[in-house]
């Protein structure tokens, strides 16, 4: 529902990433889809000359403020610079794309290691418990088609393998979602756009109630909510 998560969520996605890869000092890192530059963010810190790329303008934007040490561009990610470089990543990108094997194959043609990260299966994902708390006001859920989604390891195995890489790593990585209190829990919920959507329809009262009643379980000692959540990380080389 709300995959954008609390600001700070990916950071053991990324740590993972960049720990996989063995970005430090001097390594040149291109971002395919960097969004607003959190993991380019945190390649930096770490020494890394990062270039990223994504389609959206506005989260170029947002990257060249979060990084001004980068180098950000409006591009597809099919369509990236030269390079070469020497870790090329695909953080959260694959799902978002028409084709996950062009665009891997085009990181292999640019990057001496190749890492793409994918949320987990949704039962492995507590995240789902949103939707499921909407489901009331929602049609029903879209059945999975074929092939499998890459969220599938083996179908992310294969991805890579038509894409021309060598999997070296599959790891799963659990990012928390955490929520200080009910304030910040419903605040999330509220201003995603499924949230808003169902709003109009249930009203806030009843969104509340709902997303309070199933979120329960995950309530935390301290009063606050943590959802976990896993996401694999692949890492590859051109074969
Ligand atoms: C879920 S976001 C992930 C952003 C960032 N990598 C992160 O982990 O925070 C997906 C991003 O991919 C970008 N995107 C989608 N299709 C793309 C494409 N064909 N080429 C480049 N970027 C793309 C979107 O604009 C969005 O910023």
């Amino acid at each position: 529902m709300d995959a954008e998560g609390p600001r700070g969520w990916g950071s053991p996605l990324h740590a993972a990433v960049l720990e996989a890869t063995a970005v430090g000092p001097g390594t040149t890192v291109l971002d395919l889809g960097c969004g607003s530059g959190l993991f380019a963010r945190a390649a930096t810190d770490r020494g890394a000359r990062v270039t990223g790329v994504d389609v959206d303008p506005a989260a170029v934007a947002r990257a060249a403020i979060e990084v001004p040490e980068g180098v950000f561009a409006v591009r597809d990610a099919e369509d990236p610079p030269a390079g070469p470089f020497d870790v090329v990543t695909a953080v959260q990108l694959l799902t978002h794309v028409a084709d996950p094997v062009a665009v891997l194959a085009t990181a292999a043609g640019v990057g001496a290691v190749v890492a793409a990260t994918v949320w987990g299966r949704e039962e492995e994902c507590d995240i789902r418990v949103f939707g499921e708390a909407l489901a009331p006001w929602l049609g029903p859920p879209r059945p999975h088609g074929n092939p499998p989604p890459v969220t599938e390891p083996s179908r992310l195995r294969a991805v890579a393998a038509q894409a021309g890489l060598g999997v070296e790593r599959l790891d799963d990585v659990v990012c928390p979602f955490d929520y200080a209190d009910e304030e910040e829990l419903l605040g999330s919920v509220f201003e995603s756009a499924l949230g808003q959507a169902v709003g109009r329809r249930a009203g806030p009262v009843a969104l509340r109630s709902a997303v309070l009643q199933r979120l329960e379980p995950y309530r935390t000692a301290a009063g606050g909510y943590r959802l976990a959540n896993v996401f694999r990380v692949l890492v590859a080389r051109p074969l």
